[in-house]
């Protein structure tokens, strides 16, 4: 059994993606298990550069299945829209590789209107969401109403299910939000023909991946979004409507427990969160342009999915110890530590103060930041650019320090080290 799980360890943005990619070069079958079109991962394929947002990230390598699994809240014409651009690109495309689990959960106009219409309802109180309906479309599955991708095995009832759905959607939009109602007919009718293309990738997930499983395939689940946004466990409100946290991956493919055996926690080597909420170690002034940088390149640190630019900070090990912890992360992969060069100095956040009290761990779980004091230990910076360096032993002596004490804070080996946005730019230990 090899089932490895990629699981954000921080706010989103941590840099999957490229730990993805490498991972997925050893992996049979690559798999989203929960999230939406919310996430954003950005990939080279033939040599354009993509964003993909539904398509498991890993199978841009042409020997990979890909898999989305039933946790996951899909919006079928981003995913067609996905699958075309890919496929021009030269990818194959075909229900042999691609497929959906018919558990899955479908996003429809509806559920991006009530998006919309809820975070302008909350004023101030804005979640700060992707407004791309994923809140409610989970909204819809707990309140056993939503549309599941096994309707669309019969267009033509799925239509009208379409259709009752944006009905119903639409009382909701006029009596509770005042705002402007949805052309029903015409979306059931688009929605039939998604259907109708949709329809021949529709399986049951979870027995396929456990018999490849059982057969000695690979399989690479890659979270969407990170610990800290997770329903349960993260800062809520502050967070998505879904479950990216490692045991996500085992609800969200249908697989039991005991199936994994290797997590990789990914960490930005500083700390980003797009969207409201608190952030104990959050920077501002120059410093946070310096980590930020300025949206010119693509590895900035502005949103994926929505452009918005990503609030910075330093790294904050009492989270960390936090995910470390839910997610049974057994490695850690750290990314973006090139962009750390030239400082003077680095501060890593190792306890909080709350009141009176020093604590290294959260008394009450990550929905109760407001008001604690970050406490930072104060390491040497570096100067050198990093970004040829390819073994550990090459790393300035500073780079190699910082890494080791987040080690030891979290008692967990850092086994990959990004430093830079291309493939090649790694360091594996
Ligand atoms: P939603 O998932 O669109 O409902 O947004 C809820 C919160 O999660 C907002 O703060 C978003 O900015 C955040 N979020 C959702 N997806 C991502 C992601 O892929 N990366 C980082 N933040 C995300």
């Amino acid at each position: 059994m090899t089932l490895t799980i990629v699981v954000g360890a921080q706010w989103g943005d941590e840099g999957k993606g490229r730990i993805v990619d490498l991972l997925a070069t050893k992996s049979d079958i690559v798999a989203r298990y929960y999230g939406g079109d919310n996430a954003g991962h950005t990939v080279t394929v033939g040599g354009e550069i993509f964003k993909l947002h539904l398509l498991p990230s890993g199978v841009v390598h042409p020997h990979s299945i890909g898999l989305l699994g039933n946790g996951m809240v899909i919006n079928p014409a981003t995913l067609l829209d996905e699958m075309e651009r890919v496929r021009k690109a030269g990818l194959e495309i075909n229900p042999d590789r691609i497929k959906i689990s018919h558990a899955a959960h479908i996003i429809t106009p509806g559920h991006i209107a009530l998006d919309g219409a809820r975070e302008a309802a909350r004023g101030e109180n804005m979640i700060g969401t992707t407004k791309r309906g994923i809140g409610p479309a989970y909204n819809s599955k707990v309140t056993r109403s939503g549309l599941r991708m096994e309707d669309m095995l019969d267009p033509e009832a799925f239509k009208e299910a379409v259709y009752l759905h944006i009905k119903s959607v639409n009382h909701q939009l006029e009596k509770l939000f005042g705002a402007d109602v949805l052309d029903a007919a015409a979306i059931s009718k688009q929605y039939q023909i998604y259907a109708e293309k949709l329809s021949p990738y529709i399986i049951e997930v979870g027995e396929f991946a456990d018999q490849a499983l059982k057969k000695g395939s690979i399989i690479l689940a890659e979270g969407a979004q990170g610990t800290l946004l997770d329903l349960d466990h993260g800062t809520y409100p502050f967070v998505t409507s879904s479950t990216p946290t490692a045991p996500g991956a085992l609800v969200g493919l249908g697989l039991g427990i005991g199936s994994a055996n290797r997590v990789v926690g990914v960490v930005k080597a500083f700390q980003t969160r797009v969207g409201e909420g608190p952030f104990p170690t959050e920077l501002d002034g120059d410093l946070a342009v310096c980590l930020r940088g300025t949206g010119e390149n693509d590895w900035d640190e502005f949103g994926t999915t929505t452009g918005r630019p990503r609030r910075v900070g330093w790294l904050d090990i009492v989270l960390l110890r936090y995910a470390v912890r839910l997610n049974g992360i057994s490695e850690l992969a750290l990314t973006k530590l090139d962009i750390l060069s030239g400082l003077e100095s680095i501060n890593l956040c190792t306890k909080y103060r709350i009141g009176d009290k020093i604590t290294p761990t959260l008394p009450l779980g990550p929905s109760n930041l407001e008001g604690v004091e970050a406490i930072f230990e104060d390491l040497p910076g570096w100067k050198d650019d990093l970004t040829s360096i390819r073994t550990w032993q090459d790393l300035p002596e500073a780079a190699r320090g910082y890494i080791s004490r987040i080690e030891d804070l979290l008692n967990v080996p850092v086994k990959i080290i990004s430093v830079g946005p291309e493939r090649s730019q790694v360091i594996q230990r």
